[in-house]
């Protein structure tokens, strides 16, 4: 398949995401223009324990053909590794690398490596070139684009970070195929947002890609990864800093972020899991405020559970009371919650007074529907 380029237009910190097969192996000749122009030696490629055996040595390997010196450095997988410890070790590991400041850092691996690959570099030399070579689903279709950054904190995810765009993304699909089951389907999950967020950019529809949609190694998934990035493209060039449009993106990250964090982030639900669930949790929400019409929330589940997601927690669920704690986080001084919602597919609605009382309604609810 051809390399398809998307256009990330920040002005200065415009970049492109590259997408296609077997781009591993080609960043030195994909990144022609930008090695010629930001005149990098050095590059730390910092992954993770499962993607550094299987590519980080095809990602050296071609960028020492163009002439870069690299040092690798590999950090635990999973979220556990997205704290402010494992950023400033990195931050150490590019300082003995002797990484200038005009120097580059490679994020190859998914969300965690990026988001905290991505800080260290923003905040080594105060801030240096970061290239992301996303390899989770997630991470194509959402966290390697838009550059936010961040590390968790003990009272709670992505407390710490900073606004950092890369200079390119490289999005090879094929690397899709060696990810565990439930790890692709997190990421069909930010895909699921996205069709019903904006289901017209979708053809064909993504409910009509049937069971294809589960099969990491099926050529359409190339395609469904280009349309998630051009939107995500597009909403984080109308609203760089997250200060408007781009909140459109949280759809179903209400409950979503919730549920994670009354798991602890100890890996009981996946990021796309609880995302998953927190959209039939908002569609049962604006069902019940009369902002959509009844059948959001059975439209929505169908679609979620044809790509292998869950539309309930699994086990015993968390209680309201434990979940409406954490949505405090996200909660207006006067006590009422703010949501994305959606009037139907293709339109979302930012709601702003939404009542606590409703939520638990529609919480009990999300329970008992299985
Ligand atoms: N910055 C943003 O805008 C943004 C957006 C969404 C999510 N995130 C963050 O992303 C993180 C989740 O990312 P994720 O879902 O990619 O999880 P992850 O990075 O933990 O990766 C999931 C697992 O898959 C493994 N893996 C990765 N690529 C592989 C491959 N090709 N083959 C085999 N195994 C592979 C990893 O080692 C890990 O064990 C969360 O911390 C979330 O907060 C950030
Ligand atoms: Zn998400």
């Amino acid at each position: 398949m051809e390399v398809e380029k998307i256009s990330v237009e920040l002005g200065e910190r415009s970049y492109e995401v590259l997408v296609g097969a077997s781009l591993l192996g080609r960043a030195d000749r994909l990144l022609t223009d930008l090695l010629l122009s930001r005149g990098w030696k050095r590059v730390s490629l910092i992954t993770d324990k499962n993607v550094g055996p299987r590519y980080s040595g095809t990602v050296a390997g071609s960028l020492s053909r163009a002439d870069l010196e690299v040092t690798v450095a590999s950090v635990e997988a999973g979220e556990k590794s997205k704290n402010g410890r494992t950023a400033m070790a990195l931050v150490d590991f590019m300082a003995r690398s002797l990484l200038a400041r005009s120097d580059l850092v490679v994020a190859l691996g998914g969300g965690v490596v990026g988001d905290l690959a991505g800080f260290a570099a923003s905040v080594y030399k105060r801030g240096i070139d970061v290239l992301h070579v996303p390899t989770t689903l997630m991470a194509q279709v959402d966290s390697s684009i838009g550059g936010k950054t961040g590390v968790n904190l003990e009272h709670g995810k992505n407390l710490v970070g900073t606004f950092h765009q890369p200079v390119a993304v490289l999005c090879d699909v094929e690397v899709l195929a060696t990810l565990a089951p439930r790890e692709y389907a997190s990421g069909l999950a930010e895909v699921a947002k996205y069709s019903f967020l904006m289901p017209d950019v979708f053809s064909p529809s993504i409910e009509s890609r049937g069971e294809f949609i589960r099969d990491p190694r099926h050529p359409q998934i190339a395609q469904v990864v280009m349309t998630c990035a051009w939107i995500k493209s597009q909403v984080v060039a109308a609203d760089e800093r997250d200060k408007g449009p781009r909140v459109v993106l949280n759809y179903g990250h209400t409950l979503g972020h919730a549920l994670e964090a009354a798991a602890e982030y100890e890996g009981s639900c996946t990021h796309g899991e609880a995302v998953s669930i927190g959209m039939v949790f908002a569609a049962q929400v604006a069902e019940k405020l009369g902002v959509a019409s009844s059948g959001l929330a059975e439209r929505h589940r169908r679609v979620l559970r044809k790509m292998g997601l869950p539309v309930r927690p699994a086990g015993p669920a968390p209680d309201f009371d434990k979940v409406a704690g954490h949505l405090a986080q996200d909660k207006k001084s006067k006590g009422d919650l703010t949501m994305v919602l959606l009037e139907e597919e293709g339109s979302p609605v930012v709601r702003g007074d939404i009542d606590l009382d409703v939520l638990a309604g529609c919480y009990a609810r999300l329970l008992e529907a299985g």
